[in-house]
């Protein structure tokens, strides 16, 4: 039994996470494996009750450090509970968002600074990570107009451009390495979608 390939799926909100995750789904279902689509925070029982603290405006003000910890608890209870297990059996697992965007929101956004991450990284998850990460960008101004039409913000939605722009930067700066592909969703949806396709074959084609 082949071990399975972890998947993340990362950027600011609004730019298009939701519809491109379902595009990948099923451009690896054609390649004939089978996906779990799961997602950060949540994906267990109590990672989507840790979800609920940390989007809750009303929350009292919560800390930055708080935030990252709790971001850490769910992760953990994620990875053994849901991703290890189905990437034992085979399957892929496709994640909406991971790491990567507590280095974003709580090392740029929040400015807790990438050391501290990547402590914490080390002790909560040792040397897991994803084989793949694509990181769909945009422009903010368009980007956190997407995301505030027609719901209420969260905590994080209600933050201001300046928390993006950091959030942002950190996405392109680690996007440098080698298991990132960057992918602007400013362009049309099939321009899109065709570079989605081109990354998940060459992707399988490396297998
Ligand atoms: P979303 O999954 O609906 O995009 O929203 C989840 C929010 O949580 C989003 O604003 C980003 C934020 N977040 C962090 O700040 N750090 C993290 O590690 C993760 C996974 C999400």
């Amino acid at each position: 039994m082949n071990r399975g390939r972890f998947i993340t799926i990362e950027g600011v909100e609004g730019v298009g996470k939701s519809t491109n995750l379902t595009v990948l789904e099923t451009l690896i279902k054609e390649q004939g494996f089978d996906v779990l689509v799961t997602r950060e925070p949540g994906g267990t029982a109590t990672g989507e009750r840790v979800r609920a603290i940390l989007l809750d405006k009303e929350e009292e003000k919560m800390t930055p450090m708080t935030e990252l910890l709790l971001m850490f608890a769910a992760r953990r209870q994620h990875v053994e509970q849901v991703i290890e297990p189905a990437l034992a059996s085979g399957v892929w697992v496709i994640s909406d968002r991971f790491t990567d965007s507590s280095y974003a929101y709580q090392g740029g956004g929040r400015q807790l600074g990438s050391q501290t991450i990547a402590e914490l990284e080390g002790y909560v998850l040792g040397d897991f990570s994803p084989d793949l990460t694509i990181v769909l960008d945009l422009d903010v101004s368009t980007s956190l107009a997407r995301a505030t039409s027609g719901s209420e913000a969260d905590r994080f939605e209600s933050e201001h451009q300046d928390f993006f722009e950091r959030v942002r930067q950190v996405f392109l700066d680690r996007a440098s390495g080698d298991r990132y592909r960057v992918i602007d969703t400013g362009q049309t949806i099939d321009q899109v979608q065709a570079e989605i396709r081109q990354v998940i074959e060459a992707f399988c084609c490396e297998l």
